[in-house]
């Protein structure tokens, strides 16, 4: 009836995960992120609804040692993906906060403006909390065909310890924290510096 068929997978996308407790300890790094939250006031409201949001810092330029261990890290990492792929890429800067979610505190659907990739590294992370939801938002969101058979969300649960890389286009949310541990996380941007115009 037909023959050679070709299976093609197109426009893929990537969502790249890896463990950093050979690098970072968490001992170190959440009383850190505590001393930042003593202080400086949590008077910042982005997604979060509820809970604790830092300053940002780009990095190399903030004096958060542990932080700035993981932000050296997270870059190296994304670094090591692109070059596994085979992109062409000029230098990244690096953006980061972090965010502490309680009971009940959640993060609203959000992306990160012009960001080329975005991360996210668990400092703390109770059981059965809130997952991760990454939204598809080019025009497939918009066929039942595929919405049915989930080509347009994706659902993860965080581990502690992990760093989490995607494209930064992606709208994502993360559900409320039912629980009375705290939820910590770190949030990073990665932008490409302006590239050459005429290459
Ligand atoms: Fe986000």
């Amino acid at each position: 009836m037909y023959s050679d068929i070709l299976r093609d997978n197109i426009f893929p996308n990537m969502l790249v995960s890896a463990n950093f407790d050979d690098s970072i300890d968490r001992s170190i790094l959440v009383p850190e992120m505590e001393k930042i939250m003593g202080e400086n006031p949590n008077d910042k409201k982005y997604s979060n609804e509820g809970g604790y949001h830092s300053p940002g810092y780009w990095h190399t330029r903030s004096d958060n040692p542990m932080l700035e261990k993981l932000a050296a890290t997270a870059l190296k990492f994304v670094y090591g993906e692109l070059n596994h792929i085979n992109w062409d890429f000029d230098k990244l800067r690096v953006y980061y906060w972090f965010m502490v979610n309680e009971l009940n505190n959640y993060n609203t659907i959000h992306q990160h403006g012009t960001s080329d990739i975005i991360g996210v590294y668990y400092a703390e992370i109770p059981e059965d909390t809130g997952d991760l939801n990454i939204i598809r938002n080019d025009g497939i969101s918009y066929s039942s065909l595929f919405c049915k058979n989930y080509q347009d969300k994706f659902r993860l649960k965080p581990e502690a310890g992990r760093f989490y890389m995607m494209p930064g286009h992606l709208w994502h949310f993360v559900g409320a924290n039912p629980t009375n541990k705290r939820r910590m996380c770190v949030a990073f941007n990665f932008l490409e510096f302006f590239p050459d115009p005429l290459r």
